[in-house]
């Protein structure tokens, strides 16, 4: 089976997590905050599911992205190529508690997000 990987353990993250593990399926998740502040979370989630560091996560076959739309430069930098593994796009780009939609300048969404995440096969998926 292939491995997953989780940027982003906010709402969305942990449904997905939560998804995964009522079938069994291994998933690593992550955070700004690193390992440590996920590892009560992962446990509570399911047996299946591991917290991870960042780039532990997006090593994964696997890599689905949920993050605050003004976060996802921060969280996407600094990863090595995707090397065509798959990234899951489930980010809307709005930020925040006032829906507020981002200046996309006439681009898709997910065109930006597929610029953070060089060599990767991008889906839109969950939102
Ligand atoms: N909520 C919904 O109903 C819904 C539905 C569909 C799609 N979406 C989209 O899904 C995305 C996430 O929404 P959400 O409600 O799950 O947000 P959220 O609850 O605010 O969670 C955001 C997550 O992103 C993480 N994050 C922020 N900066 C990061 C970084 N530099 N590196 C790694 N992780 C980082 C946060 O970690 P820390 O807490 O450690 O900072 C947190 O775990 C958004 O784009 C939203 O529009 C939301």
């Amino acid at each position: 089976m292939k491995s997953i990987g989780i940027i982003g353990t906010g709402n969305i993250g942990r449904a997905f997590a939560t998804a995964l593990a009522r079938n069994n399926i291994r998933a690593t998740l992550s955070n700004s905050r690193g390992p440590d502040s996920l590892s009560e979370v992962g446990a509570a989630i399911g047996p299946t599911i591991q917290a991870g560091s960042r780039e532990e996560a997006a090593a994964k076959d696997i890599v689905f992205v949920a993050v605050s739309w003004s976060k996802l430069p921060a969280a996407l930098s600094g990863l090595p190529d995707f090397a065509v593994r798959i990234v899951i796009d489930a980010n809307n780009p709005i930020e925040g508690a006032l829906f507020k939609p981002a200046e996309l300048n006439g681009r898709l969404s997910t065109e930006v997000l597929t610029g953070l995440v060089p060599g990767a096969r991008v889906v839109k998926a969950f939102n």
